[in-house]
């Protein structure tokens, strides 16, 4: 394995970011009339124009230069071909075979992958539509009416995302909800809102051992068993999303009521198994699979396509460029689509838990920046909130901005004002407003002479400021599928480039582990906490709080 700054590619994007610093966009656009047809790119069904970055086709050939150098072509080869390639967990990654629609062998560890994976979907679909048809009832024999998913991390994000996403698909008739946080508020809220007798609850949990899930799950059992008055009820009303069959039993859920995947899915990278089964619930087994023929027609491309036309690759460069080049600290995500509000949480694990690392797959401490702090809002709403920042802040931020041409649900000619508001963003990033502009503009108002010098300054926009627009006709099934699958694949390509394991997660386990030694001093099983000064006062506090409320603890 190499040091990426070591790569050559990689001395000649340092000395190319030097002669671009000063490169305007608004000059690119002027001197080339083609910029879009040359920036621009379709695959799966969605249309991403890159044209609003600071590149030109030099700094392309030498960001392509940079993922040839650092070997993606093999490493899309060892993912695709079920190699082990999460080193530190010893496992392959094969979350492309959820959704192989094609005729790819896909094999792990020299066994064939697809036969289990079609018979699981087979298994969802005869759920599912009982479930749907109203065949699968209730404990006093009604029909389910809502669905509540137990899991949290990749257990809960990505079905939750997307079964917001899809919500014009659902069956009439169906609601989901999705609890996920050690929080009681959210699970009490919840049960106090759905009815025991048409309740279905999935206990998803890759490892279920999980210790908010199962709290979670106990405390969801506890309730049913007592609204239905007999134990029999769990077997109508609980089913369970697992790779750990044993302790799903030990649970007491009946495997024959339990979905299985293998642990060459990564959670974060789940949602095309059974954990997307709440998915499936809500908007049918049909939908589903045109979900995963999206994210199939996503890989397809990613496998095939060269790299100068590869949308993940593409993705993928052009943060490296901002984030190791530019020094940019975070990627921001605007899904002018409502539907996909949930989209830059759901990002936020599956990019910041691949590769917020800061070590290398050998171990060595990586020499180059790797994965941005992600954030993101649905537009128009960050609008009026944070793009002041954006636009005159004093930090470059690299943004995606998605959008549908067709909205699910036209009312009036809103959707043309949002589609108006999301392109007029991209352009005034890119264009900015220079100072005799913005001075032309104030002396055309009439302003004075000494009002108008003060107000200058804040009336000019830096510009130059980079963004991609990622363009779909509507947010149907096929074309989300298509989306998250480029997303996928544009991190592996950063981990690739970084030399870091994207498929691991050990930075969250010393949390874990810490929670473990600080709940029997909350408890009451154990007083006079031996933690740092900082955590033994806060153990203190609260105690205070709750022996004498807020007065008397203040005192
Ligand atoms: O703690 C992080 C994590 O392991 C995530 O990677 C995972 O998605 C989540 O917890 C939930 O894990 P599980 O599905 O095993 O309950």
């Amino acid at each position: 394995m190499t040091d990426c700054t070591r790569h050559k590619a990689w001395g000649a994007l340092q000395a190319h970011s030097r002669q671009m610093r000063d490169v305007q966009m608004r000059d690119l656009f002027a001197q080339d009339e083609q910029r879009f047809e040359q920036f621009s790119l379709r695959a799966a069904g969605i249309l991403l124009d890159y044209s609003k970055n600071r590149i030109t086709a030099e700094t392309l050939s030498l960001l392509t230069g940079l993922a040839r150098e650092a070997g993606l072509g093999e490493a899309m080869q060892a993912m695709f071909g079920g190699d082990r390639i999460n080193v530190t967990e010893g496992r392959a990654v094969l979350h492309t075979a959820l959704r192989n629609r094609g005729d790819w062998a896909v094999q792990a560890d020299g066994k064939p992958v697809m036969p289990d994976v079609l018979l699981v979907l087979e298994r969802m679909r005869t759920f599912t539509e009982a479930v749907r048809d109203g065949v699968w009832r209730g404990f006093t024999g009604q029909r389910i009416t809502d669905v509540v998913n137990i899991g949290i991390g990749g257990s809960d994000l990505g079905p939750a995302m997307v079964t917001q996403a899809l919500q014009p698909y659902w069956q009439p008739g169906l609601r989901a909800h999705f609890v996920s946080n050690v929080d009681p508020s959210q699970m009490v809220e919840t049960l106090m809102s759905v009815p025991a007798e048409s309740t279905l609850f999935i206990v998803a949990s890759k490892t279920f051992t999980t210790a908010e899930t199962l709290l979670n799950a106990h405390v969801a059992r506890r309730w049913l068993v007592e609204q239905a008055g007999d134990e029999a009820a769990v077997a109508k009303h609980f089913v369970a999303v697992s790779t750990n069959a044993d302790k799903v039993r030990a649970f007491g859920i009946d495997t024959a009521n339990m979905f299985g995947f293998w642990d060459w899915v990564g959670g974060r990278y789940s949602v095309w198994s059974a954990v997307g089964l709440p998915v499936a619930l809500l908007v049918g087994m049909n939908a589903f699979e045109q979900f995963l023929a999206g994210a199939h027609a996503m890989d397809e491309h990613f496998r095939t396509a060269p790299f100068e036309r590869n949308m993940p690759v593409i993705l993928a460069l052009l943060g490296i460029w901002y984030i190791d080049f530019f020094g940019a600290q975070s990627h921001a995500v605007f899904p002018y689509d409502q539907y996909l509000a949930r989209l830059p949480a759901y990002l936020q694990q599956l990019d910041m838990e691949s590769n917020g690392k800061s070590v290398t797959r050998d171990g060595e401490r990586v020499a180059c920046d790797t994965g941005p702090v992600l954030w993101g809002e649905p537009g128009t709403n960050g609008q009026h909130a944070f793009y002041q920042l954006l636009h005159q802040g004093t930090r470059l931020v690299p943004a995606d901005f998605l959008a549908a041409a067709h909205s699910q649900r036209p009312l009036d000619q809103q959707h043309e004002v949002l589609l108006a508001n999301c392109f007029a963003q991209t352009r005034a990033l890119m264009l900015g407003k220079r100072p005799d502009e913005a001075e032309a503009e104030l002396r055309a108002a009439g302003m004075s002479e000494d009002a108008l010098r003060a107000l200058l300054p804040h009336k000019v926009f830096p510009g130059n400021r980079p963004s991609n627009t990622l363009l779909y006709d509507r947010l149907d099934p096929r074309t989300l599928g298509a989306l998250i699958a480029l997303y996928e694949h544009k991190i592996f390509v950063q981990g690739t480039v970084w030399d870091i394991n994207s498929f691991d997660q050990w930075g969250v386990e010393l949390g874990k582990q810490l929670a473990l030694g600080i709940a029997p001093d909350l408890t009451g099983e154990r007083r006079g906490a031996h933690h740092d000064a900082s955590t033994n006062g806060l153990i203190d506090a609260v105690h205070a709080f709750r022996e004498h409320g807020s007065d008397e603890a203040d005192a």
